[in-house]
């Protein structure tokens, strides 16, 4: 029960990354807020983080929207410990050059995958600094944002969440606030991949995305829920500003 008595938000908790982290963090004793602009897939979660004997609650939550993120952040009585700000989207459409951008499908990456973080990060250093005792912050990055992976603008966000995350751990250091970043490398069975039109054979996709790493398997969203469990509990009290690769060695190569 390394997370016994904390109250985590675990923003998009209605699938893949968000959904992993929820249930594992309901599994080892924290009261989880599943937040996700899906409410009908955060109470899925919750379902099945109640069956599994856990405590958790559903809300609607779009990160992109400042008011919204404050309001879920507010929204917890008494004490809140843990934000995990996970959301992402993906490139919209599969291949997409840099230059084949349009200003609206810039515009989108950056207000879900950078300003979202952006919004989880900043009230949850508000509260934890009105709260007095510090406080963990868990960011989803990715690594495109480490190496040229693809995904030009989706990678230039995640980089922006990378730089935000170590930010937020130098000025949050004094306050006894962590700050850390997941680096997920490709996860085919979430929902992600659907999001940029790829479909077909999941797992012919998850054994050529394996075949990437030195490891040879695919990364899995529950890959990150063990990390994530570990980098906001107190065992992770000293480590603080990392960007953790979940990549099978990839970026290692
Ligand atoms: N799957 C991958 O290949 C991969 C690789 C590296 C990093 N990541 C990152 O991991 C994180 C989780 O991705 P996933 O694979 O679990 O994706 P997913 O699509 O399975 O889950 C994303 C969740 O976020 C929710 N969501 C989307 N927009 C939202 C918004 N504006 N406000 C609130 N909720 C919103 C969705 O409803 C969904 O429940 C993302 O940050 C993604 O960029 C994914």
């Amino acid at each position: 029960m390394l997370l016994n008595g904390k109250t985590a938000i675990v923003t998009g908790s209605g699938s893949g990354v968000g959904r992993a982290i929820a249930l594992r963090f309901a599994s080892e004793g924290a009261q989880v807020v599943c937040a996700d602009l899906r409410l009908d897939w955060a109470k899925e979660t919750v379902r099945q983080a109640e069956s599994a004997g856990g405590t958790a609650v559903a809300v609607e939550c779009d990160v992109a929207d400042e008011p919204s993120v404050a309001h879920v952040v507010d929204g917890v009585p008494d004490r809140l410990d843990i934000i995990v700000n996970n959301v992402g989207i993906a490139t919209p459409r599969p291949g997409l050059k840099l230059e084949e951008h349009t200003g609206e499908d810039f515009e989108r990456l950056v207000a879900v995958n950078f300003r979202g973080v952006f919004h989880g990060t900043k009230h949850g250093i508000r509260r934890f600094k009105e709260q007095g005792s510090g406080g963990v912050i868990l960011n989803t990055g990715s690594v495109a944002g480490l190496v040229g992976w693809g995904g030009s603008v989706y990678g230039a966000t995640k980089g922006a969440v990378h730089q935000l995350t170590r930010a937020a751990a130098i000025e949050g250091a004094p306050f006894k606030i962590r700050a850390n970043a997941l680096a997920p490398a490709g996860m085919p069975y979430t929902n992600f991949a659907a999001g940029f039109g790829l479909s077909g054979d999941v797992d012919a996709l998850a054994r050529q995305v394996g075949a990437q790493h030195p490891l040879g398997d695919p990364i899995t969203a529950e890959d990150c829920a063990e990390a994530a469990v570990y980098l906001c509990s107190d065992r992770a009290a000293n480590v603080t500003g990392v960007l953790l690769p979940i990549d099978g060695g990839y970026v290692a190569k």
